[in-house]
């Protein structure tokens, strides 16, 4: 439609003084009316922009809500308004929240309080909020702040369940756990009491000089632990400290700096109180070099026993029987020509023959003279010898120890050890070649039988009946050497002994 000019043209009023009255009152009221339309749009711009939840309730329904309440509750604000502001709150917090509300309108609470929401994809935040009494658009409503705490209580739930882990975790330690600032302590678990005597409480601020025996040893075990810490991460250490009691304890103590670096002298320290399992062991192995000595002295009496039975063997068969023989003779010289009896006292002659034989090598096999006489070497020569010549096996001896001076029952201990694997290498190896070696070197005297039979397995190695290897184990432990036993399948088995040389005084 299109409007002529004067269709348009504004009323003219003829000036007067009423109407200037009424025109001046007009321009009050539009210019107090864009006042407060400017006011309420500064509001909305601040509330809107806010970071903080906004809400304003009316007859408990909102009519008001920022986008950022909207925003964390997942709702649109338009949906949010007209809603109950209760049926967003968990049902389990909608009593308290509501008295706390109705506390701080009232005046009678001032600090924010905290409840629970429910999203409306179900999730649950946490949220702390004030409430203020306003008056919006004539009438009683309420002025809501709310923040949006979910992360903040989370971690700090976080905080407290770690709190609540660590304090457990140092009570289920057995050992007393202390932190110390500067050689005071700042923490301690209440396994100090049982450690040192101490409640945890009696310790906090005081010096560390109090578990330990003296200002010395205060001062030594501190410099200890912060030179130490300076480089690594953790030290540990036995340590004498000191019962309330005044008694004294031996404590395995572990030290670790608390965070990266030794800032401040800060360090946790765990005191585990080994007195007695240090009291055990001491007797453990007192009993132990009890056993290990009465072992030897038993070998030795074994091997002395063996040596007067091969000497009287020896000494009174051998000598009878040669008299017997002796005797024969001078029979058969003077018997009558009897075919018959000649025979009969020359086969009797053979059978002493034997018999001395028999004598003289069960003599030698209870105890070679040798190994009195001419030491461990010969007696090994003449061991691997006899050996070849009764097994058939061939045997290479490669004996470079004779300059050693090794003790008599070593000797024994070796000679025993390596009389021990030839029986083996007879009686299992199928062996047709052996080669021993016996060597000093870097203060061990080292033997190795080697042989290129069939090769033992690891389970016959450590079968618990393997009495033969076992009892060599045992002879070189005794004198705090060690053996071992290796083989492959049809490549050999080596029997390796190595023994130091020290004597046994010496140890
Ligand atoms: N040189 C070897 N070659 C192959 N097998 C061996 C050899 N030496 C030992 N064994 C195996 O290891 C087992 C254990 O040897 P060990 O000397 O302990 O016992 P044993 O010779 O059977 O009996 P014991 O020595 O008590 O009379 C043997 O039964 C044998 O099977
Ligand atoms: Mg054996």
């Amino acid at each position: 439609m299109k409007c002529s000019e004067r269709d348009t043209e504004p009323l003219r009023i003829q000036d007067s003084p009423a109407r200037d009255d009424l025109r001046k009152t007009m321009e009050r009221a539009e210019k107090k009316q864009n006042e407060y339309h400017l006011e309420q749009d500064l509001y909305r711009t601040l509330a809107n922009s806010s970071q903080v939840g906004v809400y304003i309730l009316q007859d408990r329904t909102f009519q008001f809500v920022n986008p950022h309440i909207a925003e964390y509750a997942g709702y649109r604000e338009e949906e949010m308004v007209g809603m109950e502001s209760l049926s967003l709150i968990h049902p389990d917090d909608r009593r308290l929240a509501r008295k706390n509300a109705i506390r701080m309108l009232k005046g009678q609470r001032f600090s924010p309080y905290e409840f629970r929401i429910i999203t409306r994809d179900g999730r649950i935040k946490w949220i702390m909020e004030t409430s203020t009494p306003i008056y919006y658009k004539g009438k009683r409503a309420v002025l809501g702040n709310s923040m949006n705490i979910t992360g903040q209580k989370e971690a700090r739930n976080r905080l407290e369940e770690l709190e609540a882990l660590e304090s457990s975790i140092l009570d289920a330690i057995p050992h007393a756990v202390v932190g110390l600032h500067n050689r005071r302590f700042i923490f301690a678990n209440n396994a100090v009491q049982t450690v040192f005597g101490w409640f945890p409480e009696e310790l906090i601020g005081r010096s560390v000089r109090l578990i330990y025996c003296s200002d010395e040893d205060c001062d030594k075990i501190a410099r200890l632990f912060y030179d130490n810490l300076e480089k690594h991460r953790t030290y540990s250490t036995e340590f004498l400290c000191r019962h309330k009691d005044g008694h004294d304890l031996i404590c395995m103590m572990r030290a670790s700096r608390i965070g990266e670096r030794l800032t401040e002298g800060r360090i946790v320290v765990t005191y585990e109180d080994i007195t007695e399992r240090k009291q055990a062991e001491k007797e453990l192995e007192a009993s132990r070099e009890q056993m290990r000595n009465l072992s030897i002295h038993l070998q030795s009496v074994r091997e002395e026993e063996r040596a007067r039975i091969a000497r009287e063997i020896h000494d009174e068969l051998g000598q009878s029987l040669t008299a017997f023989k002796m005797d024969l003779s001078w029979l058969a010289k003077r018997m009558a020509q009897d075919e018959q009896l000649h025979g009969k006292i020359k086969a009797m002659s053979g059978l002493v023959d034997q018999t001395i034989e028999s004598v003289h090598r069960i003599s030698t096999d209870l105890r070679p003279g040798l190994l009195d006489d001419l030491g461990l070497v010969a007696a090994m020569e003449w061991q691997a010898k006899d050996f070849s010549s009764r097994s058939g096996i061939a045997c290479e001896a490669d004996l470079y120890a004779e300059e050693v001076p090794l003790e008599k029952d070593l000797a024994t201990a070796i000679f025993r050890i390596f009389q021990e694997t030839l029986t083996n290498v007879a009686r299992h190896a199928g062996a047709t070649k052996i080669f021993v070696r016996l060597e000093a070197k870097d203060g061990q005297v080292i033997l190795e039988v080697t042989d290129n039979g069939r090769g033992i397995s690891r389970k016959q190695i450590n079968d618990p009946k393997s009495f033969g290897i076992m009892g060599m184990r045992e002879r070189a432990l005794l004198w705090g050497g060690n053996v071992q036993v290796t083989g492959s399948r049809y490549k050999g088995t080596t029997v390796t002994v190595s023994i130091p040389m020290k004597s046994r005084g010496e140890e």
